[in-house]
């Protein structure tokens, strides 16, 4: 049996560069194209600059000659280190054909906001400023946030604009739906920063090494009822099984995450099926799992319920009370036991004692072609936290990962399954 440490290579030096510095370097050598035009909503576009420029993208702000009124130039161009275009014939600047240039070099361009007016133009092909003449220069994929007012987007020559550039390959960000600057309640906001951020990661932060390829990721922990106001469960929160489902979800994949109750924020761009028992969980993954290439299961499910759950609430009497248990199904035993020709299984261990061997007897008892063990006595490794520190076991090898994120771990745990399923396929 083969067994690997594994150090993560970060951009700058694995050795000296910190956990928390390698995450920022997820953007380095990509450019993104901000394209900005006369919104009140211009001023969220100034975080989503932030945040790109922190992930150390290569971030070009475009402003039409409307959006300034909204916001200064020189905000983008502090946030971002490069000067912010507004006048095509812009004589101070050293490229003549910058709207050229920067199309060339654009791995993705995002126009937010995005007001009817730009919208109109770009679907008939008017090019008349920096903002318009680069997106129509730009083979790289173009994303449009439209922010207006509520009539203003409702319009049928707005809705018309907006299908002719989704029929061009534009992708379209619905907008959000609250109260608008105008004072109006309607559809026309544009997201918040965060969710554009998301749509720009989805399109540029992974190489797309798991497209066409169908994953169903659990997570989280399951609650089983004791009666109306109490349950059992426990301590996970789903950090890990989100991320994987994240990373595959920006590598590519088709995802389905099915989770307990958890906190954490849901991840974009994947389908979302919210359990609370062991048992639904089972009947959730199991109807699913025939159409699967790979299953991970990282969800913590309970092992027992209680065997009774009454209707009413149970009142307290002297004494002590027994609660009488019975198991749950083990999902991925049975996923082991009907697996599909071809498909990935890959399990996940919490243990405190004897971690690998464990592991490896879980491994084979379930049928899995791989597991991550992670020991819950291992400091920045289990329940909660953003970080974990995980063996990756499969029948002849051992890979242990160095305390990462929890983002980074699943990529290690995908580059490893990739490249068994590859060795598989020769
Ligand atoms: N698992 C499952 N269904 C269960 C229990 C566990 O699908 N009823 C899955 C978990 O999602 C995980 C793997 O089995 O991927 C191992 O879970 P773990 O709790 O570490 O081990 P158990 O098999 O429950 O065994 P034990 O509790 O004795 O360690």
């Amino acid at each position: 049996m083969k067994r690997k440490q594994c150090q993560t290579p970060g951009s700058p030096g694995a050795e000296t560069v910190n956990m928390k510095e390698r995450g920022h370097y997820m953007l380095k050598g990509k450019t993104v194209l901000l394209g900005v035009s006369g919104s009140i909503a211009a001023y969220k576009t100034a975080y989503l600059a932030s945040s790109l420029k922190k992930l150390n993208a290569d971030v070009h702000v475009l402003m039409t000659e409307n959006a300034t009124n909204f916001i200064n130039p020189i905000t983008f161009e502090t946030l971002t280190g490069n000067k912010c275009l507004v006048d095509t014939f812009d004589r101070n600047f050293e490229f003549s054909v910058e709207h050229v240039s920067l199309a060339k070099k654009a791995d993705v361009v995002m126009l937010a906001p995005a007001s009817a007016n730009v919208i109109g133009k770009i679907a008939h092909g008017i090019a008349d400023d920096m903002l318009t003449t680069t997106i129509m220069a730009c083979r790289c994929r173009k994303i449009i946030a439209p922010a207006m007012n509520t009539n203003m987007f409702e319009n049928p020559i707005v809705q018309d604009n907006l299908k002719t550039l989704e029929r061009y390959g534009y992708e379209i960000i619905t907008p959000a739906t609250g109260y608008l600057a105008c004072g109006d309640t309607g559809a026309g906001k544009m997201p918040e920063p965060e969710l554009l951020l998301e749509y720009i990661l989805r399109e540029i932060a992974c190489e797309k090494d798991m497209e066409g390829l169908k994953v169903l990721v659990t997570a989280g922990p399951t609650q089983e009822p004791v009666d109306p106001v109490r349950f059992i469960t426990n301590h996970s929160t789903g950090r890990m099984g989100y991320a994987i489902a994240k990373v595959c979800m920006r590598r590519g994949a088709e995802v389905t995450l099915v989770s307990g109750p958890t906190a954490v924020q849901k991840p974009e761009f994947v389908n979302y099926i919210p359990v609370t028992t062991a048992r639904e969980m089972f009947e959730e993954v199991t109807s699913r799992a025939r159409e699967q290439d790979i299953i991970i299961k990282a969800a913590a499910v309970a092992d027992y319920r209680p065997k009774d759950v009454s209707s009413e609430k149970v009142k307290k009497k002297d004494g002590e009370l027994f609660l009488e248990m019975e198991r749950t199904d083990d999902i991925l035993a049975y996923l082991g036991s009907h697996r599909c020709p071809g498909q990935f299984l890959c399990g996940f261990s919490m243990e405190t004692e004897n971690v690998l061997e464990n592991s490896r007897e879980k491994l084979k008892k379930k049928n899995l072609d791989m597991i991550a063990a992670n020991s819950l006595k291992v400091q920045g490794a289990g329940f909660g936290g953003d970080t974990n520190v995980i063996t990756i076991i499969t029948e002849d090898e051992e890979v242990s990962l160095e305390l990462m994120s929890k983002e980074e771990a699943a990529s290690k745990l995908l580059d490893q399954i990739m490249s068994c399923r590859k060795m598989r396929e020769e």
